[in-house]
């Protein structure tokens, strides 16, 4: 959701700008903008609705020279997605070239109807129906103040009247924002602030980035600061300082960035989905990565920051997620119930954060997030931290919000998903519950010969994983057959069940069809009135436990008519016999099957999405990253 990038150096700002743009449009926008300064350090504006491409056509006949800009790309939340919406926004002006102040913003600014109001009975014009332009404007009102109170011109940039009005004006807004800001008659400074939504800072020999991600960096910084909340930073080309709003300067680490451009690419795939899909036999194996150990048989983790003892007196586990990652959270309750006889409760993060749950001391809360921002993911976090009981998160981006609040946690390691309906993230998230499953089930009641036989199907699994995609071409004939059919049912039982969840969200997501998946036997209670000859059923049935359940369950819909596509295992003529086409996959043990079986759900989905001519990377009304409520 919403991206922002800027640059300050010696290169050209506006190429560096839209390239970083590109990079971001993975998180969801509707409208995309820069702002920079031009050879009379006046600020100049350029932005579109739409498409990014429409503002790289705007900027490609005009290409502004100068070598510092802010960018950003808008997912709207208040008022439509118009030109005029877009971001930046300027302060304290009716025409550009009289502009103080440019901003672009992520969050949401809770107060901005009295701050719009207060700022028009001062005389501010507001152009857009956005809470951001009140930042800009809000930020000019408080310049004028520290520029008239002659705010000492010293040395240190931080006490600087540019720097102190975005301080005083961010303490006065109420919500959460990720803010850059770019004054006019000052081609040597950046302003960033964060409070709830990320900033993080690239740093190279006389450039500096900044962007709501790090994906932009990639390839052009070797070095990362990640902005903590209430942190300022006064970026030039050849400095940076970071100072907390109140309290003034601070020390900031700086870390090395370990992303790389073919990490940010598409490696010769058609779209990064696809890519991601194909990517998973190795994440998987970087989630399992030294995290084994047949020593002891069990998984080891080094960032759980829990002393045993804490660990050994947990007797209940809380997993919460939205979207996929709440997926991956059922299959986690299956598997932790089943390994480490631990009961645990699945919450959607956007209800948890609300509800006032009875949580004893043995309780643990793990939250599930690839991306580590998601807005109601942060606040169940926060609310049960709040109240004492520790901490953990599943979480990919490294240093994100989530990660860095919860008290520990288990990162993926399945580098940057950049395609929108999340893919390796979910099977690596399967991974790493099912290693906790096995760390609990070893501190419980888990035997060394039934952790060692854990071990040795989980390394397994990257095999597996690698057969499963040689499915591609009978899926993409598969989907050929069923592209335009308008309901899909997904169904499966026990540990397949949250797959048929996940599967129905991915084709929901990607193609615009509608899919329900469900409990396979529960499809009697509602679910099979929808069933005819046009309304596929995709079933989950892989040799194994509940098998010949589902069996039944498949004749069922057959009885009415509705077509079949049956994942199953190698060689089952009896699947054979009753689906109308079949999907083999490798023989997994039940608790592995999720994460198997999910793989011919994503192939399905995006070469459904891809045949109805569908933007599989970037999802009509979707966001990767969902940081408002
Ligand atoms: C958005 C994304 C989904 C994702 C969900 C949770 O809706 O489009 O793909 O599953 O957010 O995101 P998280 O980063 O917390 O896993």
């Amino acid at each position: 959701m919403c991206g922002i990038v800027g640059y300050v150096g010696f290169r050209r700002a506006a190429d560096l700008i839209v390239e970083g743009l590109r990079r971001l449009e993975y998180r969801g926008y509707d409208s995309a903008g820069l702002a920079f300064l031009d050879d009379d350090c006046q600020i100049g504006v350029r932005k579109a609705a739409g498409r990014l491409s429409r503002l790289e056509a705007i900027v490609r006949d005009d290409i502004p020279d100068g070598s510092i800009g802010i960018g950003h790309t808008r997912w709207a939340t208040h008022g439509a997605p118009t030109d005029e919406n877009a971001h930046p926004h300027l302060g304290g002006c009716t025409g550009s070239a009289s502009a103080s102040v440019a901003v672009v913003h992520n969050g949401v600014i809770e107060n901005f109807r009295p701050l719009k109001t207060r700022l028009e009975s001062e005389g501010y014009a507001f152009r857009s129906e956005t809470d951001s332009e009140v930042i800009a404007h809000l930020i000019d009102s408080c310049l004028k103040r520290t520029l008239a109170a002659g705010s000492r011109l010293t040395d240190e940039p931080a006490d600087s009247p540019w720097v102190m009005a975005v301080r005083e004006a961010i303490a006065q807004l109420r919500g959460t924002y990720g803010l850059l800001v770019l004054f006019s008659g000052q081609p040597d400074l950046l302003v960033a602030a964060r409070l709830g939504s990320p900033l993080v800072i690239g740093v190279c020999d006389n450039e500096h980035f900044i962007a709501s991600d790090s994906s932009p960096l990639a390839g052009h910084a070797d070095r990362i600061v990640y902005l903590a909340d209430h942190e300022v930073a006064v970026v030039t080309a050849d400095s940076l300082r970071v100072i907390h709003r109140d309290s003034g300067r601070i020390e900031h680490s700086v870390q090395p960035l370990d992303i790389t451009v073919s990490d940010v690419g598409m490696g010769g795939f058609a779209h990064y989905m696809l890519k991601e899909i194909h990517e998973q036999p190795e994440t998987i194996r970087s989630a399992m990565r030294g995290r084994l150990s047949r020593d002891d048989a069990t998984a080891v983790f080094g960032g759980l920051n829990l002393t045993p003892s804490q660990l050994q007196h947990v007797n209940r586990i809380v997993l919460t997620g939205c979207g996929t990652s709440w997926h991956a959270a059922l299959v986690g309750e299956y598997l932790i119930e089943e390994f480490a006889r631990l009961p645990v409760e699945v919450e959607y993060a956007s209800e948890l954060r609300y509800r006032n749950p009875p949580i004893d001391e043995g309780t643990l809360l793990f939250a599930i997030t690839q991306s580590g921002e998601t807005a109601d993911t942060l606040a169940a976090l926060r609310e049960i931290k709040r109240k004492g009981h520790p901490t953990l998160a599943i979480c990919n981006v490294v240093g994100s919000t989530i990660a860095n609040e919860a008290d520990g946690g288990v990162y993926l390691h399945a580098g940057p998903e950049i395609g929108v309906a999340s893919t390796k993230a979910f099977t690596s998230q399967c991974v790493v519950l099912a290693l906790l499953a096995l760390y609990f089930g070893r501190l419980r009641h888990m035997s060394y010969e039934k952790g060692l036989e854990y071990i040795a199907a989980l390394e397994r699994l990257p095999d597996l994983v690698a057969e499963t995609l040689e499915a591609d071409a009978t899926i993409r004939a598969i989907a050929e057959k069923y592209r335009d059919a308008s309901t899909f049912l997904y169904l499966g039982r026990q540990y397949n069940f949250p797959v048929a969840l996940e599967g129905a969200l991915k084709l929901k997501e990607i193609s615009y069809i509608h899919a329900e998946g469900y409990p396979a036997a529960e499809m009697k209670h509602g679910p099979i009135a929808l069933v005819d000859p046009s309304t596929p059923s995709v079933f989950l049935i892989p040799r194994g436990g509940v098998y010949d359940k589902v069996i039944l369950n498949l004749e069922e819909i057959k009885a009415r008519r509705g077509p079949v596509i049956a994942i199953a295992s190698p060689e089952d003529e009896r699947v054979r016999e009753l689906a109308d086409d079949v999907i083999e996959v490798p023989d997994a043990p039940s608790f592995l099957q999720p994460i198997v079986e999910a793989i011919p759900l994503q192939l399905l989905a995006y070469h459904i999405a891809v045949l109805r001519g569908c933007d599989v990377d970037k999802p009509r009304n979707l966001a990767k990253s969902v940081t408002v409520e």
